[in-house]
């Protein structure tokens, strides 16, 4: 079975006026249907022909590697989002965030830092660590946690192509923007 660009599950224009439509027909549209098309293609032959995403992310690679954990690292991305009201953790996570980080507002501003300072590209990530922890980590180009044996809970998309269109250079007002549309209700069922 091909790789397949799974659907958003929101219209195009749902996050505006955070992320506009023209950043997802593109993000999504181009950049992540690239990613799939990609993968298809490099793994043909291969032993990873019939592997999961996730396999290939421990296990792979150079493009192997990179265009599988792209399509992974996007998907989980786009479903971050939607267009409730989530927009703070609670219960169990809302305490683990302020035990670890002193508080939600502290964790947003350790978050953005790590967005902000990434340098080139990359995605920011919050962590459930195989200890128990959570922590912030930066991951350069296609870098995903699971590889480490953490478990993604929440990343950021700090590739200019996630906000040139909305934001040209500006990557900290992207990432101010993105609080606007994380759906914390999401985040609390992968914790
Ligand atoms: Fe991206």
């Amino acid at each position: 079975m091909p790789f397949e660009l799974p659907k958003l599950p929101y219209a195009p224009n749902a996050l505006e006026p955070y992320i506009s439509k023209q950043t997802i027909d593109f993000h999504y549209g181009k950049h992540h249907q690239a990613y799939v098309n990609n993968l298809n293609g490099l793994v043909k032959g291969t032993k990873f022909e019939n592997a999961s995403l996730e396999q290939i992310i421990k296990e792979a690679d150079g493009g192997i590697f990179n265009n599988a954990a792209q399509i992974w690292n996007h998907t989980f991305y786009f479903e971050t989002f939607s267009s409730s009201d989530m927009r703070s953790p609670s219960g169990k996570l809302s305490d683990a965030i302020s035990s670890t980080f002193g508080s939600f507002a502290a964790f947003k501003e350790q978050f953005a830092k790590s967005a902000a300072t990434l340098f080139g590209s990359g995605w920011v990530w919050l962590v459930k660590m195989p200890d128990g922890s959570l922590a912030i980590t930066q991951e350069p180009n296609a870098g995903n946690p699971l590889r480490k044996g953490g478990i993604p809970l929440l990343t950021c998309d700090v590739w200019e192509h996630a906000y040139y269109l909305d934001y040209q250079n500006k990557r900290p007002d992207y990432v101010q923007a993105f609080w606007n549309v994380v759906d914390w209700g999401i985040i609390e069922k992968r914790f």
